[in-house]
């Protein structure tokens, strides 16, 4: 019997990704280490056949390719079966038109979950929300299989999807240049510098500020990225 603590628990940022074998829309998959290598974005949804989710498949199979531009594959989940995923899979594909997307083809792994056991390993059942369904969760996971960031939505919200490709664009971009982003951060943008980490540093930094970098203090320095290095 599980208690209250396991249903709920959550994998936290910098955990190895929980591990699971799953049935998918496109075949048995091993995770993580199936995608060994790539970023993952692993995002729940409450239910197939509803409107939110359905706004949501439609945008993420628009973006997949954007995704995988930047070695990032999609891997959704919701509690329901396979053939209900399959069903409504091919209604999206065969019915709906939607602010211009149509005849849209879901090519990512849809998990059926019905035993709620990978949705219960990512904290993905919010019984405060919803304890038959899952929230809108979505996991940043690295290519070494550790959860970078994660961004939980309720059952009402679509989720916002320039704000998934920014905070994905962001954490590539600031493991390849040892860097940090500011607030509301878009590519080309100047990025920040890691803090000094010792007075003399500090007192250099204030005293001889390299040309394309800007100190607001000595613990807060700009430097330009243009857009093609990012
Ligand atoms: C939806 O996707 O439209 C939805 C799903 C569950 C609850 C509320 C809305």
């Amino acid at each position: 019997m599980e208690t209250i603590e396991q249903i709920v628990a959550m994998p936290r940022i910098g955990d190895q990704a929980p591990e699971f074998k799953a049935i998918t829309t496109q075949g048995e998959i091993n995770f993580p280490a199936d995608y060994k290598g790539k970023w993952v974005i692993l995002f729940s949804h409450p239910a197939d056949f509803t409107p939110v989710c359905t706004s949501e498949f439609m945008t993420f199979a628009k973006m997949e390719q954007e995704f995988a531009a930047h070695n990032c594959q999609l891997v959704g989940l919701s509690v329901d079966g396979l053939y209900s995923h399959i069903a409504w899979l091919r209604t999206i594909k065969e019915k709906i038109e939607y602010r211009g997307m149509k005849n849209v083809e879901v090519k990512f792994p849809l998990i059926e979950d019905i035993t709620m056991n990978v949705a219960k390993k990512y904290g993905m059942i919010q019984p405060g929300e919803s304890s038959t369904k899952a929230v809108r969760a979505v996991f940043f996971i690295d290519p070494k299989g550790i959860i970078r960031a994660i961004i939980y939505y309720p059952l009402s919200l679509g989720r916002n999807f320039d704000e998934l490709m920014r905070a994905l664009v962001a954490m590539q971009t600031a493991d390849k240049h040892s860097i940090a982003t500011p607030a509301d951060w878009r590519p080309g943008d100047d990025v920040i510098v890691p803090p000094a980490g010792s007075c003399g540093v500090a007192k250099e930094r204030m005293d001889n500020v390299e040309a394309g970098v800007k100190c607001y203090d000595w613990f807060f320095c700009t430097k330009e990225l243009p857009v093609e290095n990012v």
